[in-house]
């Protein structure tokens, strides 16, 4: 049973600035939500109750975010606003939230293993709240967790992109092994290759569900693209022993970590939420 999700979010968020100057980019809204909250959502959906989330410094709203706010829901009670609070507090309610610090910036696969303190020895998942995902049936998560059930190892989210963005993404290589659910035994995969290198198309989005042996193999890692350690080569490490499935996931994704991923995200949600929003 997958239990933990692991939300590193220590980034900068660069691409956003100025508005990540003193704000948290995984507090940016996506209309009234931040994104992580999506994120932490999308978990508790997959039945997982406790967050592991790796943060850094100037990430203190998040903590807050996920905790009482006395004052303003003394202020609110009994108003028609306190059904805004709905959600959020659901999920107070119902799971946990642990915290640790990334100290440097050394990659995503360096950050993973920063939470191992959070994790232990135990599988589980981890989501990127750039990457953020719906869909009108089970959440990606959901789906993932099927999938890890049956194969019982890590576990990739992959969906196809247009082959001139493969160096934006950890692209695959692998062999179909179910039409029907769409999964791939994966052979290969390197992170971030130029078009004319990519061994396919098939891009990693950011889900994962990780065994816990990923944290001796990403002790092992050393530095890769961009002089970080990446999670893409502590798993081809597993993939070469068979030990890695890719599974094209039901649902649309936006990239929102870019600012057209972001407006189109917004819009999106606002088409399907405005009714909610009046
Ligand atoms: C990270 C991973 C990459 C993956 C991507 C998904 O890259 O390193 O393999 O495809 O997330 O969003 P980042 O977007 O953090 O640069």
């Amino acid at each position: 049973m997958i239990k933990k999700c692991l939300f590193p979010a220590a980034g900068y968020g660069t691409r956003f600035l100025p508005a990540t100057k003193a704000t948290p980019k995984e507090m940016l809204p996506i209309l009234t939500k931040p994104l992580i909250q999506y994120g932490v959502e999308e978990a508790a959906n997959a039945g997982l109750t406790t967050m592991a989330i790796i943060t850094g410094r100037g990430k203190r709203a998040i903590e807050d975010h996920f905790d009482r706010s006395y004052e303003l829901e003394h202020q609110i009670q009994g108003s028609p606003k306190e059904k805004l609070m709905t959600q959020i507090r659901s999920i107070i309610a119902t799971c946990t939230f642990s915290y640790t610090r990334q100290i440097e910036m050394k990659g995503l696969g360096h950050a993973i293993l920063t939470g191992e303190t959070l994790i232990g020895n135990e599988a589980f998942a981890v989501i990127l709240a750039d990457d953020l995902c719906d869909n009108d049936g089970d959440s990606v998560l959901s789906q993932m967790i099927e999938v890890y059930e049956k194969y019982q190892c890590s576990v990739v989210a992959v969906e196809e992109v247009p082959l001139d963005q493969t160096d934006k993404y950890g692209i695959i290589s692998g062999n179909l092994v179910d039409e029907t659910t769409d999964t791939y035994r994966v052979t290969g995969m390197v992170e971030k290759p130029d078009p004319k290198d990519a061994p396919s198309n098939m891009a990693i989005i950011g889900r994962y569900i990780l065994t816990p042996d990923i944290f001796d193999i990403l002790r092992e890692t050393k530095p890769g693209k961009a002089g970080e350690i990446q999670i893409t080569d502590a798993l081809l490490e597993q993939a070469k022993k068979g030990k890695v499935i890719a599974y094209k996931f039901k649902g649309v994704r936006f990239d929102c970590g870019s600012i057209d991923g972001f407006v189109q995200a917004t819009n999106y949600f606002y088409d399907k939420e405005k009714e909610k929003l009046a």
